[in-house]
């Protein structure tokens, strides 16, 4: 089924994979394209409606990002936000220009044209959320002003006739109180969407797509038991049962019980063929006598690979390839910073990538999420009946308790941080502030303290617990948990958990810290 589609087109703001979300929670699907997109090729898609994104730049620089002319006449109603906005009105022969005072944060704004389409039942006042150095100083021809602050004449204008939109404010941050409805009734109003994207109707489109393009082939998926393979494999269980193997490879680094939960799910709730690959010795061999957090992270990487590609090559018998890679992992960004490319530092090797080695093959690679945001993703895992606990799970990295045991990795290492980690998650799901917190685990520093038990002296391990509050994993908080639910932790791991003498909490935000210790 072909759906109704809304171009997000990309100028570089840090809030365009929002927009996106925000347009497919209204049911109307959109994608992200880059600006440099040829007109050509957006005409063929026949887009619905197309949002201009902010950017970082000032539409005078002539090294940010610019549109053709032939956008505003392909007949498309278009909605330009922030810096979009100042690029439709320079575009089309208007001016920008720099404003007396900027205005950053939430802002009262005031809508003038009560007629608007855009504005149709919001408030005249309410508060947006404003980012902007640049203000629309003149209108293009046809164009009137809709809404104003106190110190942007221009907080909103449109040309109606040509069913051209813009907002200096940002609608789809959450501190925009109606900015939801603002969005909304550009998508209903303006492009007269009807709302075709619904969560139901993708299952049904995709299993039955993937059906015909699978035929009575077979599928080979790796699962990790995080939320996107696990949903991928929900998925494609329904579509083809058992003629589906799924590889799950357990190096023995996951949190208590995880790997058997991951197992029970899959066999007893789906048709399908789990392999379970159980390798933690050969990983410790390996891991033997390797302190280096870097070492220990290629270490894990490339035996998980070997491990799995090597299963994989038992499994593979033609048919598919099939992987859990999510929307935003296609996404091409729009920013201009070729040049920038590649100089950032390695802070961490992380080791998602998967090259398939060059023997291994098959007809096809399938991504049945690939169109998918993660809380689309989600929605999907819900309704196939896949259990909360990997619905919800958080994140979790690939070289799993490996990076969260410092120093060296041993067998008993492992087990003193899986036992000390299962009873702080306990008591945070207890606590009912589970929901609060976007990541919290246990840490196994590599140090002993003194400590006293009845009349004895201990001298033992010490487990550090982290917690982190963060809208994206780039900055994080360390989460305010109040003291008695700390103290609860506390007292369980030391009395629960043999050859744990002391807990200590993690307080520090990131940056300077990340929120794994290794
Ligand atoms: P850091 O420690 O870099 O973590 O602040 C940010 C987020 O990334 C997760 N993380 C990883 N995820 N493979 C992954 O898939 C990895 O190697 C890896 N290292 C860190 C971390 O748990 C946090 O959510």
């Amino acid at each position: 089924m072909k759906h109704e589609l809304v171009i997000v087109l990309d100028f570089g703001g840090q809030y365009n994979q929002l927009i996106a979300r925000r347009v497919r929670e209204n049911s109307v699907y959109c994608e992200i394209k880059s600006y440099k997109t040829p007109i050509e090729e957006i005409r063929a898609l026949s887009p619905k409606g197309i949002i201009f994104t902010g950017g970082p730049n000032s539409v005078y620089d002539p090294a940010s990002p610019h549109i053709s002319k032939e956008i505003f006449e392909l007949g498309v109603p278009i909605l330009g936000i922030c810096y979009g906005c100042q690029l439709m009105a320079y575009t089309l022969g208007g001016a920008a220009s720099a404003c007396e005072k900027s205005e950053y944060g939430k802002i009262d704004v005031t809508i003038d044209n009560r007629e608007s389409l855009l504005f149709r039942d919001i408030p005249q006042h309410s508060i947006v959320w404003m980012s902007h150095t640049d203000y629309v100083s003149r209108l293009p021809e046809g164009f009137e002003a809709s809404a104003h602050s106190a110190d942007c004449p221009t907080a909103a204008f449109e040309n109606a006739e040509k069913k051209l939109y813009s907002v200096q404010f940002h609608p789809e941050v959450t501190h925009s109180e109606y900015g939801k409805e603002i969005l909304r009734n550009f998508l209903y109003n303006v492009c007269e969407c009807s709302g075709d994207w619904v969560m139901d109707d993708f299952i049904e489109s995709t299993v039955a797509r993937l059906r015909e393009q699978i035929g009575d082939r077979k599928v080979v998926l790796g699962l990790s038991g995080g939320v996107d393979s696990s949903v991928a494999a929900g998925l494609l269980s329904r579509a083809v049962g058992s003629q589906l193997t799924c590889v799950f490879v357990d190096q023995g680094l996951m949190r208590k019980d995880e790997g058997d939960f991951v197992e029970k799910t899959f066999t007893k709730l789906f048709d399908m063929k789990f392999v379970r690959v159980n390798c933690q010795k050969q990983f410790l061999e390996k891991l033997k006598g390797v302190t280096d957090p870097e070492e220990k992270r290629k270490i894990i990487g490339r035996e998980f690979y070997k491990v799995f590609w090597d299963k994989v090559r038992e499994e593979a018998d033609g048919g598919f390839f099939a992987q859990g890679t999510i929307y935003p992992d296609r996404i091409e960004s729009g920013k201009g910073n070729e040049a920038g490319k590649g100089s950032t530092a390695t802070i961490k090797t992380h080791h998602n990538m998967v090259e398939k080695p060059a023997d291994i093959k098959f007809d096809g690679t399938i991504e049945p999420l690939g169109d998918l945001f993660k809380d689309e993703v989600r929605a999907v895992g819900e309704r196939l009946g896949i259990p909360r606990e990997l619905v919800w799970r958080q994140p979790f990295p690939g070289p799993g308790l490996g990076v969260r045991i410092i120093g060296e990795i041993t067998e008993d290492k492992i087990k003193v941080l899986q036992e000390a980690d299962a009873v702080f998650r306990d008591e945070i799901r207890k606590s009912g502030i589970e929901s609060e917190l976007r990541q919290f685990f246990a840490v196994l520093p590599d140090v002993k303290t003194v400590g006293v038990m009845g009349d004895h002296r201990t001298y033992d391990h010490l487990i550090a617990i982290r917690a982190v509050t963060t809208d994206d994993f780039m900055t994080a908080d360390w989460a305010r948990i109040p003291y008695d639910v700390l103290a609860r932790i506390s007292n369980r791991i030391t009395n629960e958990v043999e050859h744990v003498n002391r807990v200590v909490y993690d307080i520090t935000s990131k940056p300077p810290g990340t929120v794994e210790w290794e």
